[in-house]
């Protein structure tokens, strides 16, 4: 029998109003809506590029970048999941640049709609992956890379367990300039009880 190129894909993953699924023809439209209204909000956090932020997110945009997400998806490098809250599309969850070997790590990166944020969504969302990380993916460890500048980036991984472990030097071209990134990480053995547990616990749910 063949080998399973990419343990746990494809998945859907979900608790309470947050629904995890891999994105969708059909959510074309509204990606390109959400993307649209949310630019200066994304933006700062964005890799630099020269097209405009309205052709980085028409539909079409879109559907180039959920071919080559599924291309990297099957071939075990990537795991993107499109965000629901209460049912509506609200943004991104991906591990991306899985390395298996004596590594296995990959990754993380997020967003979510303005409209969303503050209500713990995102953490949940982040938190749902990583149990799904260390469980069905077989990974240990998982990496953001978050600009120093970004608060509520550095508060979610920080309430989810991470450790900062570094800073990172001129790491990433984001927003027209090669910027420092602080280093997290966190490790399958970090959250015995796992991420859901410790957002519910921080949650009081
Ligand atoms: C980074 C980002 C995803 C964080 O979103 P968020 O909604 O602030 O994150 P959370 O889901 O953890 O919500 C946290 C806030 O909700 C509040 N909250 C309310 N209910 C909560 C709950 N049940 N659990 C946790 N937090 C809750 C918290 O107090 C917190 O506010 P605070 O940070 O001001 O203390 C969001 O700011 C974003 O999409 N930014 C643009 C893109 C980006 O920066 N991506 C990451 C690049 S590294």
């Amino acid at each position: 029998m063949e080998p399973v190129p990419h343990p746990g894909w494809p998945a859907r993953l979900g608790w309470g109003p947050v629904e995890l699924h891999p994105l969708r023809r059909r959510d074309a439209g509204e990606w390109s809506r959400l993307r649209s209204a949310n630019e200066d909000w994304l933006r700062p956090w964005e890799p630099t590029s020269t097209q405009p932020w309205a052709v980085r997110h028409s539909p079409a945009a879109y559907r180039v970048m959920r071919r080559a997400l599924a291309r990297r998806a099957r071939a075990g490098i990537s795991v993107p999941f499109a965000v629901r809250v209460e049912g509506r599309l609200a943004g991104q969850v991906t591990v991306d640049n899985v390395v298996r070997g004596a590594l296995r790590s990959g990754w993380l990166g997020y967003w979510v709609d303005r409209e969303v944020a503050g209500r713990g969504m995102a953490s949940l969302a982040v938190a749902l992956v990583c149990d799904h990380a260390f469980t069905e993916m077989g990974l240990h460890r998982l990496q953001a890379d978050i600009r120093p500048e970004n608060g509520p980036s550095q508060r979610l991984v920080e309430r989810l367990g991470f450790t900062r472990e570094g800073l990172l030097r001129r790491y990433l071209d984001i927003d027209g300039e090669w910027r420092d990134h602080l280093a997290y990480a966190l490790l399958a053995e970090d959250l015995p009880g796992g991420a859901l547990a410790r957002w519910r616990e921080h949650a009081g749910r």
